[in-house]
């Protein structure tokens, strides 16, 4: 774990380039990483990080996508001059997840009134179309009709991130894949391809989002939410048409080219307890339709979700001639996002542990051998089964499904699956890296790209937040240790330490008896407890907890 947490600093400075294996990038680093980035540094070293999100969300353009090309300094972005842009699907996702994370560390929820600027370039509409009047002497920032920069919001800003995407559904009714998703290497679906799995995370944002709002409501940080008028139709829309593909497409396409330029500049002022019952309405929504629709069988009665559909349309899971395929990406959001049942989530965990399981090359792998060079959803299929994106352990994903599973209350299963990739790695013969995460696994169980990864971040946000269950919740310290027994030592201690409300804090946990997850608790009979920001102060910066 030391290795691993000084991976992120690596990535910092190196980008995503720069080792023995061929083929990865020229040393910079991409819209995910700098969000992801930004979640070790809230546990390691949180002092710039509220100006770091802020200046971030200036790569957002006003129709809901960002700027791919990131400068050298924090908040530089540079605009896009291929005629021909990819929009991830996912990009607008991140942002909020670590601002999230960043607001219950910190309880600054008046971060998300912080005003910043749009990023402008001559892609618009969703990288659909180019604005041919945009030069670069306009500069890289949104202007209003009458040419005065446009400022919003970080509120705004993560509006227009997760409503457009909302609306960009493709004949599922799920939306649209566009040029990838996280899986960069689903690249070939871009007419038809539609990512359930992204649709599952977006659900989870809108409903966060919704009681953020409220929350600040409730805090009296804001009375109303502030917001461009073009996007009010994002807001306002009646529920009704969320069935109906066609009239979705055409409330997005209105706003698109009411701002494909320039906004108004008028600002309208909307009830906060309306627009969050808005946003839970739509989370609402995309749940049922998840429901309803994407649950794929086979013919032994395991079920999960379809992550995908293909540029032909078809839902890309299930039993096929070629065998049952299945891919994790789905079956982690729409655990993270909370969608599914107690039930629902048993035969997702079940059906993961049978398709998916691998335990002597790392643990699960991102998904079964479709056995075809299936070039209508990307070049994934054109990787060696077992290889980076086509089934390969692939680090990232594979912690996020363990991240999932804790928040499920799955602890026994999360912690399996973070070990798998632990052993693995530690298992130097075949391994053949020194301990760390490395991005992926291959079939021989090799850690390939040995830490030039995102997974970092995420494994040790994981092991601190879910694991030893130590994190910010709105700004108190929350404690509710989910160690399995094999985490304790010898002397049955297990202890880390973190920067928390700028205190250098750590927490031992002590479980003499050796009890596991779910048999132990605090002295007082609770299993978890909540020191409030304001008496951290006065509390001693090594905390000794007796479990028993
Ligand atoms: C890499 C990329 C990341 C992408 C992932 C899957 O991951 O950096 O943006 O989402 O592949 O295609 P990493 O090297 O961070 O594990």
């Amino acid at each position: 774990m030391k290795w691993v947490s000084f991976q992120p600093m690596l990535r910092r400075i190196f980008g995503c380039s720069f080792l023995p294996y061929h083929d990865y990038g020229k040393g910079g680093r991409g819209w995910r990483d700098l969000w992801q980035d930004c979640l070790a540094l809230l546990l390691m070293d949180p002092k710039n990080v509220r100006d770091m999100i802020i200046d971030s969300f200036g790569g957002v353009r006003i129709d809901g996508t960002n700027a791919t090309i990131i400068g050298e300094k924090s908040g530089e972005f540079i605009a896009d001059r291929n005629n021909i842009c990819r929009v991830w699907m996912d990009h607008g996702l991140w942002p909020f997840m670590t601002t999230s994370m960043y607001i219950e560390q910190t309880g600054d929820l008046g971060i998300l009134g912080v005003k910043n600027t749009y990023f402008k370039d001559k892609q618009t509409e969703r990288g659909t179309a180019t604005d041919e009047k945009w030069t670069d002497v306009l500069g890289n920032t949104q202007k209003d009709s009458r040419g005065r920069v446009h400022k919003g919001t970080l509120l705004e800003h993560l509006l227009l991130e997760n409503l457009c995407a909302f609306y960009e559904v493709g004949e599922h009714n799920i939306i649209r894949l566009r040029g990838a998703d996280w899986n960069d290497a689903l690249d070939m679906a871009a007419d038809r391809g539609e990512s359930v799995a992204f649709t599952c995370a977006y659900a989870g944002n809108l409903r966060n989002l919704a009681s953020y709002i409220l929350e600040m409501k409730r805090k009296r940080i804001i009375n109303t939410v502030d917001i461009i008028e073009e996007a009010t139709s994002l807001i306002n829309c009646e529920p009704s048409i969320y069935d109906d593909i066609a009239k979705k497409q055409a409330v997005l396409r209105k706003y698109l080219k009411e701002v494909r330029q320039t906004v108004s500049g008028a600002i309208v002022s909307l009830d906060a307890e309306t627009v969050a019952a808005d946003l839970n309405r739509k989370a609402d929504w995309i749940a049922a339709q998840i429901n309803k629709n994407e649950w794929v069988s086979d013919s032994e009665g395991n079920s999960w979700i379809n992550s995908y559909y293909d540029n032909s349309g078809r839902a890309v899971e299930g039993e096929t001639d070629n065998g049952v395929r299945m891919m994790l990406t789905g079956q982690v959001f729409a655990l993270m996002s909370k969608l599914c049942s107690k039930e629902q989530a048993d035969s997702i965990v079940a059906s993961a542990k049978k398709y998916l399981f691998d335990p002597e090359i790392g643990g699960y792998r991102i998904n079964t051998d479709f056995g075809e060079e299936k070039y209508d959803l990307g070049r994934m299929f054109g990787f060696a089964y077992g290889e980076k994106e086509n089934g390969a352990v692939f680090s990232h994903m594979a912690v996020m499904f363990a991240n999932a599973l804790y928040k499920n209350g799955r602890v026994h299963e999360g912690f399996e699956c973070l070990k798998a990739l632990m052993d693995s790695s530690m298992n130097f013969d075949k391994s053949v890296m020194y301990p760390g995460i490395p991005e992926y696994f291959n079939n021989e169980g090799r850690g390939l790209y040995a830490y030039l990864t995102g997974a970092a971040s995420w494994l040790l946000m994981t092991m601190v937040t879910e694991s030893f269950g130590i994190k910010g919740c709105k700004g108190d310290l929350k404690i509710e240790p989910k160690l399995v027994k094999e985490q304790f030592d010898e002397n049955g201690q297990a202890s880390v330490s973190l920067i928390f409300a700028g205190k250098n804090i750590t927490v031992t946990f002590e479980n003499k008896s050796g009890k596991d997850y779910g048999e132990y608790s605090f002295e007082d009979g609770t299993k978890s407890m909540v020191i409030s920001r304001d008496k951290l102060a006065g509390t001693p910066d090594e905390l000794f907890l007796r479990l028993v």
